[in-house]
């Protein structure tokens, strides 16, 4: 399958024109992302749809979605041509998921006001059209302050198995909260973590934050002065997460750059099976969201360029 091939395969799901028309209203916040989002979100949902659910939601009888991050539900950027496109967001896509075992319950964080006002009228209107696929809970607070409601709810629930979506700005979920997780006993959860190189050293010329955001002050990345020192943070956060083996066995990383200029984000996947046929899919994705970036992503949405196909194979 080319790349512009796989783009509008997927393009389907994360920009499904019937969901968007119903949570769509011009008074309504989306947020402004770049168009590289539509590259994790859609990680997200190949890996939630053809992998996580079908395995994991036919022996679970609880499986749940934790969104440390949501966002209103909606996103928004410019193609190639500054035309606007609308894509779903991680809860909106997560909560409508249209398969035999969908998820239970979606557990949905969001710190900032308007962004959680507006989710919540999103998801109101897919409710009452029938449009959602499982039970959600709003928390609308900071999920470094509530994580212990959600770990609670969820150590309650029988046969409980849990996708933890965590998709921050930079460093604003705390290592404390993040080890909380990561020493469940029960349930067992796997991870896709957005983290952010440049806003993470952005963050780390203050002390207290990095050192929040690292669990620990002495961090090796103040070895470096040039831009290893974006390697080496994450180096070191991968360090960290190798240390709980009972839930993190496998990491893939998988970049995803924006195109125009140096910058990157990578998506980190963990889970606890090593050597399971579903990892063989996250190579998968990694193979051929590598061969995209966020400016070819802006020429395949823009209806004007269509004989740019040889440009970005
Ligand atoms: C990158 S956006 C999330 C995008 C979303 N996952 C999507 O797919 O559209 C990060 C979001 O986290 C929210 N946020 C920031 N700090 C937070 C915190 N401590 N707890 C919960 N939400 C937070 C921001 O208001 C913002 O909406």
């Amino acid at each position: 399958m080319s790349v512009r091939n796989w783009v509008e395969k997927y393009r389907n799901a994360v920009q499904n024109a019937e969901l968007i028309e119903l949570v769509d209203a011009p008074d309504l916040f989306c947020n402004q992302v770049g168009a590289w989002a539509f590259l994790k979100l859609a990680f997200l949902w190949n890996y939630a749809y053809y992998t996580y659910i079908p395995i994991i939601g036919r022996r679970y009888s609880n499986m749940c979605y934790v969104d440390l991050f949501s966002g209103s539900g909606l996103d928004q950027f410019s193609d190639c041509s500054g035309n606007p496109q609308l894509i779903l967001g991680s809860p909106l896509l997560m909560a409508t998921i249209n398969s035999q075992y969908p998820f239970k319950t979606c557990f949905f964080f969001e710190a900032n006001s308007e962004c959680a006002d507006t989710l919540s009228r999103r998801l109101h209107k897919l409710e009452e059209s029938s449009r959602l696929t499982c039970k959600y809970y709003e928390l609308f607070c900071d999920c470094n302050k509530d994580i212990d409601k959600v770990i609670n709810n969820l150590k309650g629930l029988d046969g409980c198995h849990f996708l933890l979506f965590v998709d921050p700005f930079s460093t604003e979920i705390k290592w404390e909260t993040m080890e909380k997780l990561l020493k469940l006993n029960y349930p067992s959860f796997d991870m896709i973590f957005n983290f952010q190189p440049f806003g993470v050293n952005r963050k780390s010329y203050n002390p207290k934050t990095i050192t929040e955001f690292l669990g620990d002050s002495d961090y090796n990345a103040y070895k470096h002065t040039d831009e290893r020192i974006l390697e080496a943070l994450e180096n070191q956060y991968l360090q960290k997460l190798r240390k709980f083996p009972n839930i993190v066995k496998v990491i893939k990383r998988v970049r995803i750059k924006s195109g125009t200029g140096s910058f990157y984000y990578d998506l980190i996947f963990t889970t606890r099976k090593a050597g399971s046929p579903w990892v063989k899919n996250i190579d998968y994705l990694k193979k051929v969201i590598e061969k995209l970036t966020g400016y070819s992503v802006s020429i395949i949405f823009d209806p004007t360029i269509k004989t740019l196909n040889q440009h970005i194979k």
